[in-house]
């Protein structure tokens, strides 16, 4: 009988990436996926260090699958094996164990391709349990092939991250920038097309720093993959995430001008909008060098929209620069955002900084801040109430005879329509913003495009 394995993933879109890899490799080890951890024989977390609420919610899980271990071995002599994987994994290590000794595997995102031989020591009760290295084959060739799981697609063209911002852990967990080459991404994007995608999002802690090597031996840069994407039939739609101002160069503007399947929406982390605080950041821009970015950006594309990443309270943030971010903010106009407390992580240089900012003027601080972006976010919304506009049919909604898709700001869409519609591009006439969708009818239905 097939064995049930359950996996709980946390933090960023990677790591969802990640999550499914995880299972393919599995499944070829006799797994088939669990909807719970409650009848699982093998609970996987894969988990996020990016702030210490994050990493201490995976302590939390343990607590939980603790007790779940001691019911089931109670009541049928086993409980699950249980694998803790992703960047507490990578950064904490050992101490995983130390504090939860009963974790039978703790494996770093660079290492997932052990996993079955971790958990077959456990079997064999022998060997280490903690697989943390960054090892020199890579695990995009280790891993078997990602599926086609729907209509939207993501696809890793990069991973890790050299720009060592000083509040953020990505380049300790996650390692050195490493770019696939082209040829398996083109690869695997058009195996995901003929598996149904429609749209494809390309994946990378600095996805905008991709060079991979090109089929030609040349060095390629994100635009260039972009182009070639786009050259798939049936591949409609092409957005990336995350990307970093300082990478924005002037090839990768221009696609937005001039490849319409990649999408008008872009993810671009401000941070912060002080000069001073960008630069403690290790940024490498400034407030100006961003604004003349997004004005850029919305010359060759005037329906761009933006979604972008701030901290507050970062050590030494005033009043002022804190005014500075609200400016900022103000200025360019955000569709989405998310904002976070500053959180000291160890090992960060920014931990050491002095003149850390109490906990409460952070609180403040994010209050205010939100409250600006959420209207920003709610107009944004409410603009598009009236237009028509084209949506992606990708899974069916909560109520009967209704789908949801996306808009290419990537907002869900509401609308009533034939299962059989799943996977079609179709027009949508929006009719309400709702506080986290839009509602709409199908209008005249589009042509695919090509
Ligand atoms: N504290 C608060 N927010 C952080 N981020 C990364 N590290 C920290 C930290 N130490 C935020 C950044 C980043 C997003 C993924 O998480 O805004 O863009
Ligand atoms: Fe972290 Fe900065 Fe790299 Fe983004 S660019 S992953 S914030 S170090």
């Amino acid at each position: 009988m097939a064995k049930k394995l359950f996996i709980k993933t946390y933090g960023c879109q990677m790591n969802v990436y990640d999550s499914e890899r995880m299972a393919s490799l599995l499944a070829l080890h006799g797994y088939e996926a669990a909807p719970c951890a409650d009848d699982a024989d093998l609970v996987v977390l894969n988990t996020c260090h990016i702030r210490e609420k994050a990493a201490e919610k995976v302590y939390s899980e343990l607590g939980r699958m603790r007790l779940l271990r001691e019911r089931r071995a109670a009541e049928a002599g086993q409980g699950p094996a249980i694998a803790v994987a992703g960047c507490v994994a990578q950064a904490e290590g050992e101490a995983i164990l130390e504090r939860a000794p009963f974790v039978d595997a703790v494996v770093g995102p660079q290492s997932y391709h052990r996993l079955p031989e971790l958990l077959a020591r456990r079997v064999r009760a022998e060997g280490g349990r903690v697989e943390t290295g960054f090892p020199v084959e890579s695990k995009f060739d280790a891993l078997p092939e990602a599926k086609a799981a729907g209509f939207s697609a993501f696809l890793a063209v990069q991973e890790g991250c050299d720009k060592f911002c000083t509040f953020c852990v990505v380049p300790y967990t996650r390692g050195a920038e490493e770019s696939r080459p082209a040829a398996a991404i083109l690869a695997e994007a058009r195996r995901l097309v003929a598996g149904g995608a429609r749209e494809v999002t390309l994946l990378g802690q600095n996805v905008n720093a991709y060079h991979g090597e090109g089929p030609d031996g040349r060095n390629w840069g994100l635009a260039r993959l972009i182009r070639e994407l786009a050259d798939i039939d049936r591949l409609w739609r092409i957005r990336y995430t995350t990307s970093h101002p300082a990478d924005m160069d002037g090839d990768l503007i221009q696609a937005h001008g001039d490849v319409p399947q990649l999408m008008p929406y872009l993810h671009l982390p401000v941070q912060s909008g002080d000069d001073a605080v960008l630069r403690a950041m290790n940024r490498r821009y400034t407030r100006g060098d961003y604004r003349r970015i997004v004005d850029r950006l919305r010359s060759v594309r005037p329906d761009l929209a933006l979604s972008t990443d701030v901290i507050v309270g970062f050590p030494g943030e005033d009043d002022a620069a804190f005014e500075a971010t609200l400016r900022l903010v103000r200025e360019v106009g955000f569709a989405q955002s998310y904002s976070f407390k500053y959180s000291p992580r160890p090992g960060t240089p920014a931990a050491l900084l002095p003149r850390q900012v109490r906990e409460g003027v952070k609180a403040e601080r994010l209050a205010v801040l939100q409250g600006l972006l959420q209207e920003q976010a709610d107009a944004f919304n409410r603009a598009t109430v009236g237009r028509t506009v084209p949506v992606l049919l990708e899974r069916p909604g909560r109520h009967a005879g209704q789908l949801v898709g996306k808009s290419p700001w990537l907002q869900a869409v509401h609308v009533r329509a034939d299962a059989g519609r799943l996977g079609d591009m179709v027009q949508v006439a929006v009719d309400a913003a709702l506080p986290h969708s839009l509602a709409g009818r199908l209008a005249l239905s589009a042509e695919a495009p090509s």
